[in-house]
């Protein structure tokens, strides 16, 4: 059992302002899960339809409304008391992220330009609704089947005998954190070590809200340099500095090496952040595409990721790449296989178009490294069998019977 001890929490500077407004979410047993677009937009407008004939500076709105369903309401309408909507407002304004508009009558309306959603007991930000930005970050539906499995596969780790000892680990398109952090907090309720979480990902702001909900979380932010200046090792000393500037979706790059891509510099600095439990786990944070944070001589004993997987979007979060969405859920097979450690694991969340006549190309792939002995499959299930049924009209699915979420874990010979 993990011990909490009793370190204050403390934040960096600029994640400050949210770190208490989720902290205060927190204590006011705020709960909100997301659901898909499709459905959170039918919500909005039966919403919207029947306030369609009242004044908006009428009508109450709660947290939910506005952290969850992330609705537009006027000042004077958050249902809190005078005091506690100054402190909540005020904390989305020192952020920088309380978004205004006017109504019909011209009157100034207000939003939060962020969500938040609990899985479990935790708490996450990530992008207003809808995300329809180039770098919103994600968490969704899909995010839920991913802790359920990343949660099964370490309950199985658990009651292994001889399993292999976590010692590093990374979420490849971290998001919002919740894969890594989730891993950890199971980790811990079952007593499995893990010595370091990797949160990578090619979008800086996933990586900055990521900071802020690892703060939430617990995590306690390390000074890099101040431990430098004082002659310490450094806790993140084995990460490349910019986990390689280039990226791209399921063509090249697996492995730090790129060729293809864009190659502006990221601003992100890795950054290291300790869960004040027993045993410790160290969280970092680096701008990585695929694997690049990680130098190739890194023992890498297990691999998270729920990465993009749809066809002819352009969003980091949804772009998947070539083969129907499908191309870098076979790049990060590739990466594992090439990349862990002998026992190690893959544990891959993603959409996978079935194609006309029922093949599934997802298991195919897998199957062509189980018969040339590299990995073993531990599962491979359906966690749900038919999703965004609506896109089987976009053209990347004319082939397409349907699209399906996968589990897939597969172990390191
Ligand atoms: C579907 S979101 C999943 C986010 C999070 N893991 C979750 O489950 O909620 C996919 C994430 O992959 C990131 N991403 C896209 N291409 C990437 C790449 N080449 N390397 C690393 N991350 C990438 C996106 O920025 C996005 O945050």
């Amino acid at each position: 059992m993990v011990q909490q001890n009793s370190t204050t929490p403390t934040t960096t500077p600029k994640s400050a302002p949210l770190v208490a407004l989720a902290r205060y979410l927190l204590a006011q047993k705020y709960t909100y899960t997301t659901i898909t677009p499709e459905s959170h937009k039918i919500v909005l407008d039966r919403r919207d339809e029947k306030l369609k004939n009242v004044d908006l500076g009428d009508v109450k709105v709660t947290l939910r409304d506005v952290f969850g369903l992330n609705v537009w309401f006027t000042r004077k309408c958050l249902d809190l008391g005078q005091d506690e909507e100054g402190r909540v407002l005020g904390w989305l304004e020192e952020a920088g992220v309380l978004e205004r508009r006017k109504d019909a009558n011209g009157s100034e309306v207000i939003r939060s330009g962020v969500r938040f959603s609990t899985i479990g007991t935790s708490l996450y930000m990530h992008s207003s609704f809808p995300t329809a930005f180039n770098d919103s970050v994600f968490l969704g539906p899909d995010t839920y089947r991913y802790v359920d499995l990343i949660r099964s596969f370490v309950q199985r780790l658990a009651s292994t005998p001889n399993a292999i000892k976590i010692k590093t680990a990374i979420d490849i398109g971290a998001g919002s954190g919740v894969g890594g952090m989730e891993l950890a907090r199971f980790c811990g309720e079952y007593g499995v070590e893990v010595e370091r979480v990797v949160l990578g990902d090619i979008n800086e702001k996933a990586l900055e809200w990521s900071l802020v909900n690892a703060q939430v979380a617990g995590y306690v932010p390390v000074d890099e340099e101040a431990n430098a200046k004082n002659g310490a090792t450094t806790t993140n000393g084995t990460l490349n500095g910019n986990g390689g500037a280039t990226h791209s979706n399921g063509t090249n790059g697996t492995n730090g090496t790129e060729t293809n891509g864009t190659s502006d510099k990221p601003h992100f600095p890795p950054t290291t952040l300790i869960q004040p439990t027993t045993p410790t786990t160290h969280l970092h944070l680096a701008y990585s595409s695929y694997l690049s944070t990680l130098p190739s001589h890194t023992p890498l004993s297990l691999i998270l990721s729920n990465p993009p997987y749809m066809s002819s979007t352009t969003h980091l979060y949804s772009d998947g790449g070539h083969s129907s969405g499908l191309g870098m859920s076979l790049s990060i097979i590739d990466a594992a296989v090439e990349r862990l450690l002998p026992g190690g694991h893959l544990v891959l969340y993603t959409g996978v178009a079935i194609l006309d006549g029922g093949r599934d190309p997802l298991k195919e792939y897998v199957t062509g490294y189980v018969e040339k002995g590299r990995v073993e499959c531990v599962e491979y299930r359906e966690m749900e069998v038919d999703i965004w049924g609506h896109e089987l009209r976009e053209e990347g699915y004319r082939d397409v019977e349907r699209m399906c979420a996968v589990g897939c874990v597969l172990r390191k010979v």
